[in-house]
């Protein structure tokens, strides 16, 4: 009796501590330098989530390289991406020939993959990315191909304060949200696609969907403390009506989704591409 209270005790201490993820703290610790991740223990809240992708993304940016030679440790499984058809049919459902007249962004837009790919589409295709060196990287391959009318911002992992109410007409991301293991954050985020849309303006978002997927946190879970992002801890949207409430409660209309088969390189259990409409 009295060595069956121990052994529980002892896997009590052992879940705390695996649930405090050392390893990946450690792995931090080693990418981000120790005066960062000094400063990253001493921080709370969404603050300290946005430094440690802030930090996360920077450092994986600049081992990432987008030339001849292709090195690349943000967008992952770059090419298969691009070949992807759900996003010519689910992301870019509603975007027609009117929109050649129109001003778009892509949110966590990375080294600039979808700019490059759907910049075509549209009058002007923004980005904006939580990491300077993503940004530099998409800079390099905007010029590459040739795409010089992209305005390009770095955000605080929060909001989108660069940018001006009202602006464009079509806000669109892909694998960027369900890396964000912070519903707060998140929700601030959406609240902010809101913001920067015009009226009539879309939003046209990618999720993972599912439970039970490997390093993923329920969706209404804030987790501060991740030490880690990008597949490391995700989220994922376990019902369509969690979307559909947040989007209501921001003020968009017109909801609309699809669930489809996971993308490449994720191991969500599926995807949901979704959309709504910022009323005029
Ligand atoms: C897996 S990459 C995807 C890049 C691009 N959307 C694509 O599909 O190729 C995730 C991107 O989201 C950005 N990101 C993650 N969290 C962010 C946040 N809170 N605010 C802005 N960008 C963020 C990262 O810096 C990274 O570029």
């Amino acid at each position: 009796m009295a060595s069956a209270r121990k052994n529980d005790g002892v896997k009590k201490i052992v879940n705390v501590v695996l649930r405090s993820r050392p390893f990946q703290v450690i792995q931090l610790a080693r990418k981000i330098g120790p005066a960062e991740f000094v400063r990253w223990t001493r921080l709370s809240g969404k603050k300290k989530y946005a430094m440690m992708q802030k930090q996360f993304y920077e450092a994986s940016a600049k081992r990432s390289e987008y030339g001849e030679k292709k090195v690349d440790y943000v967008v992952g499984s770059f090419d298969l991406h691009n070949a992807w058809k759900d996003y010519d049919t689910y992301l870019m459902r509603y975007v027609d020939k009117t929109y050649r007249n129109k001003l778009a962004l892509d949110f966590g837009c990375g080294p600039g993959r979808s700019i490059i790919k759907y910049s075509r589409l549209f009058k002007r295709l923004d980005g904006i990315d939580i990491s300077r060196n993503n940004i530099l990287n998409a800079r390099r391959g905007l010029k590459k191909n040739r795409i010089t009318n992209s305005k390009l911002y770095v955000n605080n992992g929060t909001d989108l304060r660069p940018l001006r109410d009202d602006t464009y007409d079509f806000v669109m991301s892909t694998i960027c949200l369900q890396h964000i293991c912070v519903y707060d954050t998140r929700f601030s985020l959406l609240k902010d696609m809101y913001r920067v849309l015009k009226p009539g303006g879309r939003i046209s978002l990618q999720m993972g969907f599912g439970t039970g997927s490997p390093a993923t946190v329920p969706y209404y879970t804030n987790e501060y403390d991740a030490p880690t992002t990008n597949r490391g801890l995700d989220t994922a949207v376990e019902s369509p009506d969690q979307i559909g409430g947040d989007l209501k409660k921001i003020g968009f209309t017109s909801y609309e989704y699809w669930i489809r088969p996971t993308g490449p390189g994720d191991v969500h259990k599926k995807w949901i591409f979704f959309t709504a409409v910022k009323p005029k």
